[in-house]
C-alpha cells in the first residue's frame, strides 16, 4: 500500500473511536482519545520513529536529521468537538506520519529532523481552553494553570491526565526544544476551495478569537402569577443580548460571532428562568473588530442590567490574536502546492488551529484541502479521498522545500 493510501485506512480506523449517532466525540483523555493516541504511537513505532510525549498529552514522533538541527514540526490534533467529523484534526496528524513515510519510500533525507505531532485538546470541548496542548508547548499557558482546569464533571486536567486514560505508558517525556518551523495540513472546514474548484489552498492568516462566559442572574417565580411588568427574566435578557450581538457583528463586517452554548436554570416550562449561562465566540482576522465586539458585549450587559433588572458577570475565557503565516514558509508551501494544483488560492482561516499557538515561537504555515459542502464540526464532514491523498503529497513536498529554505 502507498503511504498516501495508508492515510485513508488510518483515518477510517480513527473515525471508529468515539463514534456515536451525532458524529465523533473524542474529548481529551477520554477512552477514545487515549486509543487514538495509542494508534498514533503504534503506527509511528512501526515506521521506526522515535516517540515522546509531554505533560499536556501532546505526542511526538521523530525521524532523525543531522545532529544539532532543530526539528521541523508538523501535525494537528486528535480530539474532536462533541459532534465532530472524521478529518478535523485527525487528518493533519495521520498525514504527518504519511508524509514522513512518503519521503522515506522515496529515499529523501532531510537536514532537519522531521517531527510529527498529535496535539492534545485543540477544541477546548472538555476543558474550556482551545489549543490547550499547543498553547502549553508554546509557553502561552503555564502547566500549573492547565493542570487546574476543571471539566463539566469537576475532574481536573491533572487528574484526567494522570488517570487510566491519560498519558501513554512507556513513552518518555520530550526534551524541551523549539522547532525550526511548524507546518499544519487541515481540512478547510468552509466552502471557499470547493467554490473555487481548487484541490489545495495556501493559508494567509488565522483569525483571532475572543471567547467569553456570561452568567445572567434574574429572579425566578411562577410562570402564571408574576405579571410581565414585575419580572427579571434572565432568559429574556439573554435573548435580547444575543440578537443585539448578532446585529452588531453584521454591522462590524469581516467578523463572526457565535453563541453555541447556553444553559438555562431551572429549565422548566412553568418557572421563570432564574439564571442563564452562555458563551460567545467572536472571530476576525482583524483584531480591532474582535475588540469592538467585546466592548459591545459589555455595553449590552450594562443595558440589560439597567432595563431588565438582572445581574451579569462576564469572564474572558480566552483571547488569541490573529496570526499571519510566516512569509518564508508560505512561499515554500506555495511552491509545493502550486506544482500540484496551479489553481490553488490563498485564503485566510476562520477556524482556529494549533498553528496559531506554535506561530508565537516558530515560523508557521498551513495547507488546506477542500471540505465538501464546506461542512465541519458536524458528523457529515467530508473531503474527497483523492484530495486527502493530494494533501499528503503537498505536505511532503512542502517539508522538503522548508528543509532547504532553512539550511
Ligand atoms: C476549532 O476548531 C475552532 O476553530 O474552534
Ligand atoms: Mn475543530
Ligand atoms: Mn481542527
Amino acid at each position: 500500500m502507498t503511504a498516501t493510501a495508508a492515510v485513508l485506512d488510518r483515518l477510517a480506523e480513527l473515525a471508529q473511536l468515539g463514534a456515536w449517532e451525532g458524529g465523533i466525540d473524542r474529548a481529551l483523555f477520554s477512552a477514545a482519545d487515549r486509543t487514538a493516541r495509542e494508534r498514533f504511537a503504534d503506527w509511528a513505532r512501526r515506521s521506526g520513529l522515535e516517540l515522546a510525549q509531554d505533560r499536556s498529552g501532546n505526542v511526538f514522533a521523530r525521524r532523525a536529521g543531522e545532529p544539532g538541527r532543530a526539528p521541523i514540526l508538523f501535525g494537528s490534533h486528535l480530539d474532536t468537538v462533541r459532534t465532530g467529523g472524521p478529518y478535523d484534526g485527525a487528518y493533519g496528524v495521520v498525514a504527518a506520519l504519511g508524509a514522513i513515510e512518503l519521503l522515506r519510500a522515496r529515499g529523501i533525507a532531510t537536514v532537519h529532523p522531521l517531527e510529527a505531532v498529535a496535539w492534545a485538546g485543540e477544541e477546548g470541548s472538555r476543558f474550556a481552553l482551545g489549543c490547550l496542548g499547543s498553547g502549553a508547548f508554546a509557553g502561552l499557558n503555564a502547566q500549573t494553570t492547565i493542570d487546574a482546569l476543571v471539566d463539566a464533571d469537576g475532574t481536573t486536567f491533572a487528574a484526567a491526565r494522570d488517570g487510566a486514560t491519560g498519558l501513554l505508558p512507556g513513552v518518555g517525556l520530550r526534551a524541551d526544544e523549539i522547532p525550526a518551523a511548524y507546518l499544519e495540513l487541515h481540512v478547510e472546514q468552509g466552502p471557499v476551495l470547493e467554490h473555487a474548484g481548487a484541490r489545495l489552498g495556501v493559508v494567509t492568516a488565522i483569525a483571532g478569537q475572543a471567547r467569553h462566559a456570561i452568567v445572567v442572574s434574574g429572579e425566578s417565580g411562577h410562570a402564571g402569577t408574576v405579571p410581565m411588568t414585575q419580572r427579571s427574566d434572565a432568559l429574556v435578557a439573554v435573548a435580547e443580548m444575543i440578537s443585539a450581538l448578532d446585529a452588531a457583528v453584521r454591522e462590524t463586517g469581516d467578523a463572526v460571532l457565535t453563541v453555541g452554548k447556553l444553559d438555562v436554570e431551572p429549565n422548566q416550562t412553568n418557572v421563570i428562568p432564574a439564571r442563564v449561562t452562555f458563551r460567545t465566540d467572536a472571530r476576525s482576522v482583524d483584531d480591532a473588530r474582535i475588540d469592538a465586539l467585546t466592548e459591545r458585549l459589555h455595553a449590552l450587559a450594562a443595558a440589560a442590567r439597567a432595563h431588565r433588572g438582572v445581574d451579569i458577570r462576564i469572564d474572558l475565557l480566552e483571547r488569541r490574536a490573529a496570526v499571519a503565516m510566516d512569509p518564508v514558509l508560505r512561499a515554500c508551501v506555495r511552491s509545493a502546492v502550486g506544482a500540484l494544483d496551479p489553481s490553488a488560492p490563498d485564503l485566510p482561516s476562520g477556524a482556529g488551529h494549533d498553528a496559531m499557538c506554535v506561530a508565537t515561537i516558530a515560523p508557521a504555515a498551513m495547507i488546506f484541502v477542500p471540505s465538501i459542502g464546506g461542512q465541519s464540526h458536524v458528523a457529515g464532514e467530508r473531503t474527497a479521498p483523492a484530495d486527502l491523498e493530494l494533501g499528503v503529497e503537498a505536505l511532503a513536498r512542502a517539508l522538503v522545500e522548508v528543509d532547504r529554505a532553512l539550511r
